[in-house]
């Protein structure tokens, strides 16, 4: 649907939980908060979501979270979500861990995409970045090959860092390897990001360049989100940037995100939203959530105010949002 600024709205992000078990220093180094599972919304109260949101014209949906595959039942969760009318996409976007033991099912659910993160190639920075003890980059790697194996769209995002500023080539070099678009995401002041030291995407760029001297600018939609795709003669995927601090993007923004509580957060910069799971279990109709929802995505706000920090008033952690 058209929000009040002339946006399409059709791209909805769900988060299927707030934990992880992933600790990234700009995410959540400490881990979410405890979720209590009546605080929650359960499978079938997210579809019934879902359809009202696709009857308005909604018709791809990520899953994210915290980390999605931590929660049971989410491959079973996907295929039903394809299963509803008017839904084109369902796509993923996951740290990895367990991707493995679920990428068949997910497969099976006729899943459109997945993007993996990955910050470093170098494990023991891996394991400072994330804290895992166990994952490697080397794993993940594997998991890319996976992916494309099976025909899912599949892509790589790794957040600028100081610690991966020299590593953009290498990392950037997978696009070389596998079929894989290889994403580099601006650090957004938001949760822990607010204190890291931020990476100019545009020298990083400028690295790439010297690499890959024909990298040019595409066109290509590669996918719903906000990244802007690089190409090259000797690149089998694309490089992508997602610049949401140095080249605000919300002019084009066509995404409304879904918190694990039930709250619909038409903008990542603050902290309003509507309390979809309030409305549910007070036994709304289908036209009052209906309602409820055109309304909140047509007052969608103009653009965020990362520029001006003291105007954010989204207080959450990336990870308690959905990322
Ligand atoms: P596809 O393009 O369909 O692959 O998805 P995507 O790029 O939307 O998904 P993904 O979950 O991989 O998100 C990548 C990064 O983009 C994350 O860091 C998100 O927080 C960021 N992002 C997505 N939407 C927005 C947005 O509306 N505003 C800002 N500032 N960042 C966003
Ligand atoms: N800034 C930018 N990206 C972030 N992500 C998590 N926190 C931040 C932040 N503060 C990224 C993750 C993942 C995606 C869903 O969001 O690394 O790739
Ligand atoms: Fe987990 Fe993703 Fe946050 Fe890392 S960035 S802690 S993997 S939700």
């Amino acid at each position: 649907m058209i929000d009040q600024f002339g946006r399409n709205i059709d791209y909805m992000r769900l988060s299927l939980t707030e934990r992880c078990n992933l600790r990234c220093q700009y995410c959540m180094p400490q881990g979410a908060r405890r979720e209590a599972e009546e605080d929650v919304l359960r499978y079938e109260e997210l579809l019934r979501v879902c359809t009202a949101a696709a009857a308005l014209g909604i018709t791809r949906f990520k899953l994210t979270g915290g980390e999605p595959l931590v929660r049971p039942g989410c491959a079973a969760f996907a295929k039903s979500l394809k299963a509803l009318p008017g839904v084109e996409q369902v796509t993923l976007t996951t740290n990895g861990l367990l991707l493995g033991e679920k990428l068949d099912a997910l497969a099976a659910a006729g899943l459109d995409g997945v993007n993996i993160s990955l910050d470093t190639l170098d494990a023991d920075k891996y394991r400072a970045i994330t804290g895992s003890r166990v994952f490697t980059p080397a794993e993940i790697f594997k998991l890319l090959g996976d992916c494309c194996a099976r025909g899912i769209k599949t892509k790589l995002n790794c957040v600028l860092l100081p610690e991966n500023r020299e590593e953009a080539v290498s990392l950037a070099a997978i696009a070389q390897q596998l079929p894989v678009d290889v994403r580099f995401i601006e650090l957004m002041p938001i949760g822990f990001g607010g204190a890291l030291e931020h990476i100019d995407p545009d020298a990083v760029l400028d690295s790439l360049r010297q690499r890959w001297t024909d990298l040019h600018p595409t066109a290509e939609k590669r996918g719903n989100g906000p990244a802007v795709y690089y190409a090259s003669e000797q690149l089998r995927g694309r490089v992508g940037f997602i610049d949401a601090v140095s080249h605000r993007f919300c002019e084009s923004c066509n995404r409304v995100r879904l918190t694990s509580g039930g709250r619909l957060k038409p903008c990542l910069c603050y902290a309003d939203t509507l309390d979809l799971k309030a409305l549910l279990r007070g036994g709304c109709t289908e036209g009052e959530l209906l309602a409820a929802l055109r309304k909140a995505i047509y007052e969608k706000p103009r653009a965020h105010c990362f520029e001006r920090r003291g105007e954010i008033t989204e207080s959450r952690l990336m990870g308690e949002i959905g990322g």
